[in-house]
Order: C-alpha cells, then structure tokens, then sequence
C-alpha cells in the first residue's frame, strides 16, 4: 500500500509498505478515506521533535471504513464508517477509567504522556494513516462511527483532531459568557479556538497571526483581527479592552514567529540548545506567545495553551505568572472528551468545518503538499484523498 514515510528533516516520501494487519483482538484495519495535514506535522517535518525514526508512517487526522476487525471489537462491524481520535486509549487503565483519554500509559508504557499516530517512538512509535491503510488499536475505545446523513468526509475529518482540540483551547481557558478572548495563532487550531470561544458565549475575538488568508478565514466567523507584522497585538488588545486585557489561547507552540530577539531576556535564553533535536531548524522564538499571552491575559484568568511545547523550551516569565495570579493549563487534548457533543452540532448545522479547507489532493502529493503547508501562504489546511 502507499504510505507517506518519514526519512528525515524535510524529507517525506510516499513509499510502498506491506499492508497492516490485526496485532491484537482489539484491532481494526481502517481503509482510509480521508486524512489531513496538521501544524504537528509540520514540528515533526522540521526535525525538531525528538525520538522520531525513519520508516514510521506519518498522519494522526484521519476517517475511513473498516476493513477487518479483531475478535473482541464489538462497538464497530465491518464497513462502519468512522472518524479515529488522534490520541490512542485503552479504555481500561487508571488515566481511561478517569475520563484522561490523552494520558492513557498501556497504549504508551514508557511515556509521559499517552500514544499517538504517526508521531515519533515518545508517543509509542505508531503508524500513522497519511496511508491508504492504518491499524487501529483499543478500536472499542477509539473509533467514532459517522451518522449515514452526513455524507461528506469533510464534515467530520476535523473530530480527529483540531476542532476537539481548538474546542480544548476554550474549554481549558474556561471562556465564559461575555468574555473577551484573545486567540494567537489563525492556523487550524487557531480556527476552531475562535468558533469554540465564540460557542462559548465570548464577546469579542481577537485573532493574531501574520498571514492574510489565514486572518481573513477567521475574520469571516466574527474575530477581530492583528496583523503582528503590522500592529502591536498587546497594546491594540489593552486599548480595546480598556487595559482588563483577554482570556488567552496559544494556538501557535514553540515553533513561533515574532519580533522577540531569540536569546534576549524575554526570549529562549537559558534554552539547552543541545537537546534540539534538528539545531538547523531552532525555532525563531519559541516563548513568543507565552510572553505575549503573560501581558494580554486578563488578571485571574487561565492561560490555555493548547499549541505545542517541547521540554527544552522551559524559560518561563514565572513573575507574571505569579503576581497576576494566572493559571495555566496545557496539554494533549483528550479528543473522546468532546468529539460526540461536537459530531452533534455539525449535525445539526452549528459548525460547518468545510471552509477551513483550502486543498484537497491526492495522497500522491502529500511531499508536495508538506512543503506548500509549511510556506503556508494561501493553505489554510490540506485534505489528502486516498483513492485506495
Ligand atoms: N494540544 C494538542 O492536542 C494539539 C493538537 C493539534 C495541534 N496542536 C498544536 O497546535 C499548534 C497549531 O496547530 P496548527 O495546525 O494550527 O498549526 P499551523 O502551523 O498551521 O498554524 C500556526 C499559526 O501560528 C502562526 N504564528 C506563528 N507565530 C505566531 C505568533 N508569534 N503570534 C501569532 N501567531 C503566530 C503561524 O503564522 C500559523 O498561521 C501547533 O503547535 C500544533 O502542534 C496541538
Ligand atoms: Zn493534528
Ligand atoms: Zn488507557
């Protein structure tokens, strides 16, 4: 079958691999119909993840149909067409029985965090399903079967992964009715930050980013946007609020862009540059955000930080923390947590995920697809059709 591969920084090739076959009773063998680029590929396409080998297959968004199911899979039959949490859970250790789906430790025994498809041997080494085929483990647990009246993969693609995630954004930031947000980062996860804050009952919503297709994607669902290039997004965020300042969502990570100085007091100084995985790739400012989220955040608020961070990037502006006794909360998010309620009101048409959309291409074209994603430019997100 073909397989989008990893082979090193910038190197991603579509190879031939054998087809994957049931391991465990709990398996299911998914032909996959759809699956999508996301921004953690891009950390992995750069080289600045660590623990990740040539040869793994990568992809944690993807939906297809079931193609062969192991002995004990009773929630999902043959031919079930189903949406797969990008985070793998058991069902049954301590961290599942507690509703932790992102932390489950038997689906990735030697981690610090639970398992994930396509991404790297931390996170238990799995293949992912940027591949006409994909092995699903704890399927029980995992799969979310797709309702005969939505037609379209593009409708619910995005439950694997960034809508739960951008709905993370705003759930673990607490937004309330009323709320002012400030979400930086107008990618995908920064998309759904903004419709998740705004389901929400936030009042206004502000959008950081620099790239115009993306800030007018969420200036079309109500936010109201700064361009850093141009603008100073913190004192435009003051002025606007009247110096109370936002409930924050970082949905950007240590891959950050900025006017910060890497290395000035507020930036990565401290940073251990011999743990970067890929130093040729060092992230420009990768406490971009965080510095600007500390000076935008409302006092007593929760900075939620659902972009994502290594642990060699731990200089943190503990001060401001501190004195303005903000919370924070970060993390994988647990998809199993949202994404029915979510699958709900696509259904009934409160969410239309589809115009984020800006490319669909063949799996084929997933090397080509990875280095336009990366440039970013006019692709918002990238839809890969398998054709298998
Ligand atoms: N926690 C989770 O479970 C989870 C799930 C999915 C994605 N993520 C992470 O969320 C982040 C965003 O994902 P994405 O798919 O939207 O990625 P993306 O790379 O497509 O988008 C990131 C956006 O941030 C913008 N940006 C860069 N520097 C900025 C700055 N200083 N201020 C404001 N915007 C800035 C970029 O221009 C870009 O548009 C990534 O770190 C990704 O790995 C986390
Ligand atoms: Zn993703
Ligand atoms: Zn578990």
């Amino acid at each position: 079958m073909k397989a989008l591969v990893y082979h090193g920084a910038k190197d991603v090739r579509i190879d031939d691999k054998p087809k994957p076959e049931i391991k465990d009773k709990g398996d299911i063998i998914l032909r996959v119909t759809s699956t999508a680029l996301c921004g953690s590929d891009l950390h992995l396409y750069h080289g600045t993840v660590q623990g990740m080998e040539p040869g793994q297959t990568l992809g944690h968004e993807f939906m297809g149909i079931v193609e062969d199911t192991g002995s004990s899979v009773q929630e999902i039959k043959k031919g079930d067409r189903v949406v797969i949490p990008f985070n793998i859970s058991c069902g049954n250790c301590w961290f599942c029985r507690h509703e932790l789906w992102s932390q489950c430790d038997r689906s990735n025994p030697n981690g610090e965090v639970g398992a994930a498809y396509g991404y790297t041997q931390l996170l238990g080494g799995y293949d992912g399903g940027q591949a006409e085929f994909v092995r699903v483990p704890f399927a029980n647990t995992g799969a979310l079967k797709v309702p005969d009246a939505i037609s379209s993969d593009e409708q619910v693609l995005f439950l694997s992964d960034i809508l739960p995630t951008g709905y993370f954004g705003a759930d673990i930031a607490n937004v309330q009715p009323g709320d002012d947000v400030a979400v930086f980062g107008a990618g995908p996860v920064g998309y759904f930050s903004v419709i998740s804050s705004f389901l929400r009952g936030a009042a206004r919503v502000f959008c950081i980013d620099h790239w115009p297709t993306r800030l007018s994607k969420v200036k079309d669902l109500g936010a109201e946007t700064i361009n850093f290039d141009n603008e100073d997004p913190i004192e435009i965020i003051k002025k606007e609020t009247k110096e109370r300042g936002t409930i924050c969502i970082d949905a950007v990570g240590y891959e950050a862009v900025g006017h910060m100085k890497a290395g000035s007091n507020n930036g990565n100084k401290g940073h251990d540059h011999s743990k970067v995985a890929n130093p040729a790739y060092e992230p420009a400012n990768p406490l971009q955000v965080i510095n600007w989220m500390c000076q935008a955040a409302r006092k007593y608020s929760t900075i939620s930080i659902p972009g994502v961070y290594g642990s060699d990037y731990d200089k943190f502006p503990l001060g401001q923390l501190f004195n303005k006794e903000l919370q924070i909360r970060l993390g994988q998010c647990p998809v199993k947590k949202y994404n029915e309620q979510l699958l709900h009101l696509i259904e009934v048409g409160r969410i239309d995920p589809k115009p984020l959309i800006s490319h669909t291409m063949k799996l084929d074209e997933a090397p080509k697809a990875y280095d336009m994603f990366d440039k970013k430019e006019d692709v918002t997100k990238v839809v890969f059709k398998t054709g298998a």
